[in-house]
């Protein structure tokens, strides 16, 4: 699909459906459209056939003085300015509407919007993304291919000044086209998304941007470095493990690190997962693939940072070498971990690659994203991803850049008190932290690993996908937060 933005007059703009989004009661016609349109908008809200009720579209045939052979209404359902979230849903409800008329070209009249805080660049830059987050399907798996989006060409009718409204569209589809790849990676079946798959979508993201090195680390090497955690995990599965360890050099000096869960399959290992949905387990690489969709979208930006992405893959699999519930594992740092529970792998995983990342890379701040825990569903469910951090600034910096784009977090406490769950009376610590506060004593794990940096871990096991249902899939998330994040870093993020 092609975005495009243009401050053309909306009655000349050609396109086979123009959207117009109106307030509730529809009381705020744009001045911008013909008498004759507006004339028509009011008879529709007249006749009770539209009131710019939130979600609500109606679509008109060959509107009077317009070059657009459809107009559809949508409603806002607010009396003024929106919030974030209420503009993202707005985005969703247009990209849906647009797609139901089987139009080829659309235009979104964007002057008549306002949202809280935040100015016109931000409009263009948030509804070109969440329209291209509703647009997206998955059907590489589907003989039936018929279903497939008419639309090819959508553009973004602003007065902004020309340069800015291009740079938002530039961003705004940047961070969509690596949400896309997160969702691409997420939704791929787990016979054939595993960790060798992973490193040929990393060999091909090597090759598309030239500013990007892939170094790969094999479950053999990983044994040979001292990874005992890491290696416990993977050992169970027929399927090597694998790290994959992106730098992008887009600036000196040290560089932010990401590092991403890649367990592209959980059966729990010995400690078995019962079978109810496990099938939703494929999406415990869905840390690893936000990695790859910001990384895609850092190099669609050229930010000036520089840049670390680890992502460490395994399946987690009940083998003749897996782990048993009791085997205790040397971990890279040095300390060792009594295994409770071989369905606690993420953390296992995860704690060698930071140590890894530290070592080698000396970064300035460590962010660790992971489908880690379900307690962290229980805790916050689908909206918010769970944020925990050794400081309160780089804290503070994640959960603005999830605010400003609606992809929004929730601070949770890393309090010592915690950390006495992880005792264990043979090895430095147990895996596990018992039933209370599942997903902060998870956190409390990974801070034994991260005390010499400033790090912080976005739990997404809520936030990744949807569960169940005709509507089942991954997110996305939190590439729109960690993008945003990396763009205030490189300075060129504020509104
Ligand atoms: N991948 C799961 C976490 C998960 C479970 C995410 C359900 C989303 C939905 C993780 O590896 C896991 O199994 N965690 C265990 C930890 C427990 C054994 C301490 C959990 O949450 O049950
Ligand atoms: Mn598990
Ligand atoms: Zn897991």
């Amino acid at each position: 699909m092609d975005y495009a933005v243009s401050s053309k007059a909306p009655a000349l703009l050609k396109a086979d459906c123009l959207v117009v989004a109106l307030n509730k009661g529809a009381t705020d016609l744009p001045d911008t459209l013909p008498d004759a349109t507006r004339k028509l908008i009011s008879a529709c809200v007249k006749s009770g056939d539209f009131a710019g009720k939130k979600q609500q579209t109606l679509l008109l045939q060959q509107p009077p003085e317009l070059s657009a052979t459809r107009l559809l209404l949508v409603g806002t359902g607010a009396e003024g300015a929106l919030g974030v979230q209420a503009f993202l849903q707005l985005a969703a409800t247009v990209a849906k509407g647009v797609a139901a008329t089987g139009a080829r070209s659309a235009a979104w009249l964007l002057d008549n919007i306002a949202v809280k805080e935040h100015d016109t660049a931000w409009i263009v830059r948030e509804g070109s993304r969440g329209v291209a987050d509703n647009t997206y399907r998955y059907d590489t798996y589907r003989s039936d291919k018929s279903g497939a989006p008419a639309l090819k060409r959508f553009t973004f009718l602003t007065s902004a000044p020309a340069a800015d409204a291009k740079q938002a569209l530039a961003e705004g589809t940047a961070i969509a086209a690596g949400m896309a790849l997160a969702k691409d990676l997420g939704n791929r079946p787990p016979n054939d998304c595993h960790p060798d798959y992973l490193v040929t979508v990393a060999k091909a993201l090597a090759d598309e941007y030239p500013a990007l090195k892939l170094k790969t680390i094999s479950e053999k090497q990983a044994e040979k470095l001292g990874m005992g955690a890491f290696c416990s995990v993977a050992r169970g599965s027929e399927r090597d493990g694998q790290i994959m360890i992106f730098e992008y050099q887009g600036a000196k000096g040290a560089p932010v690190a990401l590092v991403g869960k890649g367990i592209t399959f959980d059966t729990g290992g010995i400690s078995l997962k019962p079978g109810a949905s496990m099938d939703e387990m494929k999406y415990d690489m869905c840390g690893a693939a936000s990695v790859f969709g910001t990384v895609k979208a850092v190099c669609e930006l050229q930010l000036p940072i520089h840049l670390v992405a680890v992502v460490v893959a395994a399946e987690n699999m009940p083998d003749g070498r897996a782990s048993r519930p009791g085997d205790i594992v040397r971990t890279l740092s040095g300390q060792t971990v009594e295994i409770l529970n071989t369905d606690a792998e993420g953390r296992l995983v995860l704690c060698d690659a930071l140590t890894y990342v530290q070592q080698k890379y000396k970064p300035s701040a460590v962010v660790d994203i992971a489908t880690l825990t379900g307690a962290c569903v229980v805790a916050l469910g689908a909206h918010a991803q769970a944020v925990y951090a050794n400081d309160a600034e780089l804290a503070e910096e994640l959960l603005l850049a999830g605010e400003d784009c609606g992809d929004r977090g929730w601070p949770m406490p890393l309090w010592d008190d915690y950390q006495e769950q992880l005792d264990s009376p043979f090895a430095d610590m147990a895996n596990i932290g018992g039933p209370k506060a599942g997903s902060i004593t998870a956190a409390c794990f990974l801070s034994r690993f991260t005390k010499d940096v400033s790090w912080a871990h976005l739990d997404i096991a809520g936030t990744a996908w949807v569960s169940g249902g005709k509507l089942k899939g991954a997110t996305g998330r939190p590439v729109p937060m960690l993008t945003r994040y990396l763009m205030h870093k490189a300075g060129s993020g504020d509104d």
